[in-house]
């Protein structure tokens, strides 16, 4: 099984990066191919709303803004499962995961049912180092776009300073669960 891990956060080494790690290892702990993907600096730019509102994503399924966006969004149709681990700015994701994810929705929630990740399960994880406040409005907009994209919600976990330690082993359980449940690819 593949799993894709998106990471949004310029911090290498903050508490969204820790996150990411617990992903990958609860995964390959599981036997899974586990790899990460850093959405900062990937050098994907925001959607232009091509056309009149639409490009080549509502016929296509496909972006025409050629750059970093198309090589992953290849790597994420062929996963098997996702992870999405974004810091929580503004009580919101964080701008490359916003980027990235625009882009996928339009590609994918065009498609309907045959969306490439329908039925995918996806475990979202939001973590609020701050004030810890804006964790719920964070997943809810991610709840909303894994409704869109016709994934399964596997998992919404909402980490911050004062729960880090114990969320951290939450991550871990929860994507190996995922893997031990989609044994196949
Ligand atoms: C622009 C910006 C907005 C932020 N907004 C929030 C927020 O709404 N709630 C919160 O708890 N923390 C907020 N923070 C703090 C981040 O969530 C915190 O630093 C988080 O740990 C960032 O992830 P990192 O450790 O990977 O850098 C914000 C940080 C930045 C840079």
């Amino acid at each position: 099984m593949t799993v894709v891990v998106l990471s949004a956060s310029p911090n290498a080494s903050g508490l969204t990066a820790a996150c990411a790690r617990s992903a990958l290892e609860g995964a390959s702990g599981e036997g899974a191919d586990a790899r990460e993907i850093r959405l900062n600096g990937a050098g994907i730019g925001l959607c232009r709303a091509c056309g009149d509102g639409w490009g080549t994503c509502r016929g296509e399924h496909r972006c025409q803004v050629e750059d970093g966006f198309q090589d992953i969004h290849r790597r994420v149709i062929a996963a098997d499962a996702l992870v999405l681990v974004t810091p929580v700015y503004w009580g919101e994701m964080s701008e490359s995961a916003k980027a990235f994810t625009d882009r996928l929705r339009r590609c994918e929630a065009s498609a309907g049912s045959a969306s490439r990740l329908a039925g995918k399960p996806v475990i979202a994880v939001a973590a609020a180092g701050g004030s810890g406040g804006g964790l719920v409005s964070c997943l809810g907009s991610i709840e909303r776009l894994i409704q869109h994209l016709r994934a399964r919600q596997f998992d919404l976990v909402s980490v911050n300073r004062w729960n880090r330690e114990f969320k951290l082993r939450t991550i871990g359980e929860s994507v190996a669960v995922m893997v031990r449940g989609n044994p196949a690819g």
